[in-house]
């Protein structure tokens, strides 16, 4: 099976200069959604059909293997498939069965394109349609004694025909070869004046070709992104379907509708997630642990029984071991914490190795970056770090060391002793504040 994704269309209606498939849905472009679905078909190629802003869509994904068909002009649906045939035709492809997707439509899921496939067999041509409440706007399915006959958009229908509730998805599954003798028959003598893909259901049904038709279960899967509004929409419906696949798994959260997954979060048992937390990228949970309202975690692994926030920050790279506090204001980045190590409030942790049972006051901060180079800091087991210390690294902090407050820690400090960098305090004796002179 070969894979075609219409990605050619402008998208004025986002009112970006970035490509409407670009657009992130759940932080990655809509075609990188698309993209996924069809590579869990694990179909032979992929070619996407592209055309205004193209060469951004291509750049946006350098290394994943595809094929790519520029339609330049916008003809239609038609025209935009017979661009992807003698790319796929070129790469050996175009032989069995293609799947035809839209770049715009990205919560397809794979079960529902599975159902298709199987519906559409070897060589058969299978149509993914939706009985709809407000069918305005779609390709309707004209059928007779429950056969399907043709689809005729909206534009070109007659009263009648657009009562017809049962809707086109566009998503469709047509054998190559019969795709290659209706493209070159499409003519584009009707409302839009465009090559219409959906009037290959006509040609079939003159061939004696059967027309099968499978649905997605949910309405959701096939609705396409035309502006903003409807790209939050479909925002808020995948976060909803994560948000229940956790709950599912057993995750406690205090608001499903407050919660958003950017990427992958793998939870263990017991995990409570408040209100409000972003988790970007890849983001494993150990058992028992929580997080605490307003957190943002990229691309972290946290050990179990930790309780993270309220309103911390994880960044990449950082890994936390058992029972590790980081409470509210601190960042952490590339930062590994040892088992018991807590930083409760205001510090910034980056560049750092930090063993166990470390406690690091309020107002810790990292100097990790000399305005050219990054540095690590190294806090062994049982240091404690007395509040407001920065730490300038490179420097390492010894075992069971002590940093008194406010130190601006320079060179190593060595393990077991007090080390403290202070100004000495002064008492000014008979001091006495300044009065404001009278003037004039
Ligand atoms: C199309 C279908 C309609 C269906 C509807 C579902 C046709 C003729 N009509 O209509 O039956 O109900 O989708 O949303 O197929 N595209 C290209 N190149 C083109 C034209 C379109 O790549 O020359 C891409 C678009 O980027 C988009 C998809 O194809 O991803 C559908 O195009 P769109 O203009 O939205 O089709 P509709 O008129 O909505
Ligand atoms: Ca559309």
């Amino acid at each position: 099976m070969d894979v075609v994704i219409l990605a050619a269309g402008q998208g004025k209606r986002m009112r970006s200069s970035l490509p409407k498939v670009l657009h992130p849905l759940a932080g990655r472009p809509l075609l990188a959604h698309v993209i996924a679905a069809a590579r869990a078909l694990r179909p032979e190629r992929i070619c996407v059909v592209y055309g205004h802003g193209g060469e951004a869509v291509r750049a946006a994904f350098p290394e994943e293997g595809l094929l790519w068909a520029k339609q330049e002009p916008q003809l239609g649906t038609g025209h935009a498939v017979a661009q992807a045939l003698p790319e796929l035709a070129r790469a050996g492809g175009a032989r069995a069965q293609v799947l035809v997707l839209y770049g715009d439509v990205p919560l397809i899921r794979p079960v529902t394109l599975q159902r298709l496939a199987k519906l559409a067999g070897d060589d058969g041509l299978a149509l993914l349609t939706a009985h709809v409440a407000d069918p305005r706007g779609y390709g309707r399915i004209v059928r007779q004694h429950g056969k399907v006959l043709r689809i005729v958009e909206e534009k070109d229908a007659s009263d009648e025909e657009r009562a017809i509730a049962e809707i086109n998805t566009g998503i469709l599954m047509a054998p190559a070869a019969a795709l290659g003798r209706w493209l070159p028959r499409l003519s584009n003598a009707n409302a839009q004046g465009e090559y219409y893909l959906t009037d290959i259901v006509a040609l079939a049904v003159g061939e004696g070709m059967p027309v099968a038709t499978a649905h997605p279960d949910h309405a959701w899967e096939t609705d396409g992104v035309n502006d903003k509004a409807q790209l939050a929409r479909l925002e808020r419906i995948f976060q909803r379907e994560l948000a229940e696949a956790l709950l599912r798994d057993g995750v406690t959260l205090a608001d499903p509708a407050r919660i958003d997954i950017r990427g992958e979060l793998v939870c263990g048992r017991d995990v409570f997630i408040d209100v409000n937390c972003v988790f970007e990228g890849k983001v494993e949970i150990g058992e028992g642990s929580r997080i605490l309202a307003n957190c943002v975690i990229q691309d972290a692994v946290i050990g179990p029984r930790c309780v993270i926030g309220p309103f911390a920050r994880i960044r990449p790279g950082t890994r936390l071991a058992q029972d590790v506090h980081v409470g509210n204001f601190v960042e952490v980045k590339n930062s590994t914490l040892g088992a018991h190590t807590k930083a409760n409030h205001l510090a910034y942790l980056g560049d750092a190795t930090i063993g166990s049972n470390v406690n690091v006051g309020a107002g810790t901060i990292t100097c990790n970056y000399d305005g050219a180079n990054k540095h690590r800091t190294v806090i062994e087991d049982d240091a404690f770090i007395g509040s407001d210390t920065q730490l300038v690294a490179p420097v390492t902090v010894g075992r069971g060391a002590t940093l008194g407050a406010g130190t601006t820690l320079t060179r190593d400090a060595p393990a077991g002793q007090l080390t403290l960098s202070r100004a000495k305090q002064v008492t000014v004796p008979g001091w006495k504040r300044p009065v404001k002179q009278k003037q004039g």
